[in-house]
């Protein structure tokens, strides 16, 4: 039987490549550029890290969705559903809250949720994260939106929207589910099923249930963002004039609702309508007292995620190339000798310092080089043979614009550098 991946896993090819690692670099610039560290964590931590943080009650939990086992000491281990719970429980194993505040962490790499398989949901995807410690000022949440939104236009992307709402604070949060509780509890027996649950356990999120008798029950009530207390609404407005001060786009989202229960305050996500059913982009929000509850300092916490392979498909969709892309130049050299096979060769090797080059391990007439330099994605072709030797040239050919001109190696080197 052939062998095959996964169920919601992928495998990311080498054409798929480029785009994700300009998604990478465009996060690592923009956030980098904001004074944020990188940072790597374990894929698996003690499944209490993820357990105490991402809530009882967010899906997570409740829908099974870790992937939990036990290891041969018979400690249950658990693969990360998200980054921020292993982020914290490192900032507080290292005693980073000793480094001047607020501190900004930010990282990227796979993530594990067993949820039901479709377009943009997988059950291993993976998630660039920012994450700033140490400040309850409504400028850092300003910030930490507009850099969401900055990382996504430095991929090149053009058509996504940010939500900004504020889920308030853990009063207001529990004011807002005893009223829903009370509006909702009569008629509990029309909500679907998965909405009762959430009744139950966390009513707020019923709000984000996209069944029909749920929408009809709901309509008519107050949003979370309706009902916050004095603090809160002061925190929010703040945050909004930043955020319109700077010029930033943004949508108010009266009933944003976080899949994970770590949030109070500012709470946004930023969609895009190319990528099907499960639009967001990324998310994010405050998260103070979230290291307390991991055994850590109390300090207030902001930050967001983002899915790579939802950016991968805007940027498809938007046909948008990021401008690290842009100027790439790949050079294949096309030996018309022999002789040429081993210049080709040693030259590789000179120039592999500065950028990409290949070349064919056998001689090649011109027409045959230059389709396989076409086929290989290379942006110029160098020929040699004869002639060129005796003048001590190459013949460069650019493939995009089709233009050609003798060179020397050092001038094919400084190309290379061009583009570095
Ligand atoms: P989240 O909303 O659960 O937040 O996930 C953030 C983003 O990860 C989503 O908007 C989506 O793009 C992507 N994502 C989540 N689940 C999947 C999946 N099954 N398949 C593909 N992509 C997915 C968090 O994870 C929080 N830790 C964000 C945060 C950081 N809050 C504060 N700091």
């Amino acid at each position: 039987m052939k062998l095959r991946s996964v169920k919601g896993t992928n495998d990311i090819l080498p054409e798929q490549q480029g785009a994700w690692s300009a998604i990478v670099n465009a996060a690592e610039r923009v956030l980098g550029n904001a004074g944020a560290g990188h940072i790597t964590v374990p894929i698996f931590e003690y499944a209490e890290v993820f357990e105490r943080s991402v809530g009882e009650s967010s899906d997570i939990v409740v829908q099974k969705e870790m992937y939990a086992f036990e290891d041969r000491g018979g400690r249950t281990l658990a693969l990360r559903p998200e980054l921020t719970a292993g982020i914290m429980r490192a900032f507080s194993e290292h005693g980073m809250h000793t480094r001047p505040a607020p501190v900004k962490l930010w990282s990227y790499g796979p993530a594990f949720r067993a949820e039901n398989v479709q377009r943009g949901r997988y059950r291993q995807f993976h998630q660039i994260d920012y994450e700033i410690v140490g400040t309850d000022s409504p400028l850092a949440d300003a910030e930490t939106v507009q850099l969401m939104y900055d990382v996504l236009a430095e991929c090149g992307l053009t058509r996504h929207v940010m939500m900004l709402g504020s889920v308030g604070d853990p009063e207001d949060a529990a004011a807002y589910n005893a009223y829903l509780r009370e509006q909702l509890g009569p008629r509990s027996a029309d909500l679907s099923e998965v909405s009762r649950e959430r009744l139950r356990l966390n009513p707020m999120r019923v709000l984000d249930s996209k069944e029909k008798q749920d929408q009809e029950l709901i309509a008519g009530l107050d949003r979370p963002l309706d009902r916050l207390a004095e603090p809160a609404r002061m925190h929010f407005e703040q945050v909004r004039r930043y955020l319109d001060d700077w010029g930033v786009p943004y949508e108010v989202d009266t009933s944003i609702v976080r899949g994970l229960d770590y949030y109070r305050r500012t709470a946004f996500e930023a969609h895009h309508q190319g990528i099907g059913a499960q639009s967001a982009l990324g998310g994010g929000g405050r998260y103070d007292g979230l290291l307390k509850l991991l055994g850590g300092p109390d300090l207030p916490a902001i930050g967001w995620a983002f899915g790579l392979e939802r950016i991968a498909d805007a940027m498809s969709e938007e046909a948008a190339s990021s401008s690290a892309e842009d100027g790439d130049v790949r050079l294949f050299l096309v030996p018309l000798d022999e002789e040429a096979v081993s210049e080709a060769a040693g030259l590789a090797v000179k120039l592999r310092p500065t950028g990409r080059v290949e070349y064919p391990y056998h001689r090649r007439a011109p027409g045959k080089g230059l389709g396989e330099a076409d086929k290989r994605g290379a942006t110029h072709a160098a020929l040699r043979g004869q002639s060129e030797r005796e003048a001590g040239v190459w013949q460069l050919k650019d493939l995009r614009t089709g233009e050609q001109r003798a060179v020397s190696q050092e001038d094919l080197k400084a190309l290379l550098e061009s583009a570095a």
